[in-house]
């Protein structure tokens, strides 16, 4: 087993990335359980290069540094994430859903993304992994980017609230400390798999041939989604995007 995680809880008012910041106080040797926290961010980052609107008094923004002494498939860290997430979202009484790999929905809106970046060395265990989390806790003041508005919403409805800030970053990093210190045991897999939004659903997808469609179909021990195509082939995803048709 993974062992137990201690937290050490940076906060700061704001910062560029807190993935980018914690990598290289990873680099410099900072120890697993650090946790870095910002009320905004210049340069929030999401996957693919994506832009995380970062604003303050909306949202938490956080990652947090872990070195895993246990083998773990690509993914198993952020859908763990995912799954406590999740829980969290609920604890509230918010039903929510997650969308393989990384995505959080509540209402059919995108109110979360997670973030999974690290080194692995050469016996595949990861020498760090920055796990980045952001939250729309709160609908912003002037309301989402144009860009955005149509997918984004924000886990309350409330306008910002402290203490409900507070109070949620202490129960998602409870969660995830309980679902970390059970690894290699992915006992997060089932709240993963119940609350995806994605099975039955028909999706497009890119293979190395191009654009595909099937049916979201599973997701299998290593977290890749599995696909069925008309065709009857099946096919694993392990990353990279998914569309709704
Ligand atoms: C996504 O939606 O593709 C993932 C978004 C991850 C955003 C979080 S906010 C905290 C951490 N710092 C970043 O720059 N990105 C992650």
């Amino acid at each position: 087993m993974q062992g137990p995680l201690n937290y050490d809880l940076h906060i700061v008012d704001s910062v560029k990335s807190t993935n980018t910041v914690l990598k290289e106080a990873a680099k410099s040797g900072a120890p697993e359980g650090t946790v870095l926290v910002a009320l905004a961010q210049t340069n929030g980052r999401g996957r693919l290069n994506r832009v995380f609107f970062s604003p303050k008094d909306t949202g938490l923004y956080l990652s947090i540094l872990l070195r895993p002494t246990v083998p773990l498939s690509p993914s198993a860290l952020t859908c763990m994430s995912a799954a406590a997430l999740a829980e969290t979202i609920e604890g509230f009484q918010i039903s929510c859903a997650i969308k393989w790999v990384n995505d959080l929905f509540v209402q059919g809106k995108k109110v979360a993304g997670i973030l999974t970046e690290g080194v692995i060395r050469s016996d595949g265990l990861y020498a760090y992994a920055v796990i980045g989390i952001g939250i729309n806790l709160f609908p912003p003041e002037n309301g989402f980017p144009e860009t955005i508005k149509a997918s984004a919403g924000s886990v309350f409805s409330c306008p910002y609230d402290e203490a409900l800030r507070k109070s949620f970053l202490k129960k998602l990093l409870q969660r995830i400390k309980f679902y970390y210190e059970a690894l290699p045991k992915p006992t997060f897999g089932e709240t993963y798999r119940v609350k995806q939004m994605l099975f039955g659903s028909e999706v497009l997808f890119a293979t190395e041939a191009g654009m595909r469609r099937g049916v979201a179909s599973g997701i299998d021990d290593a977290f890749r989604l599995l696909v069925t195509c008309s065709d009857g082939t099946q096919h694993a995803l392990n990353r990279g995007e998914v569309t709704i048709l």
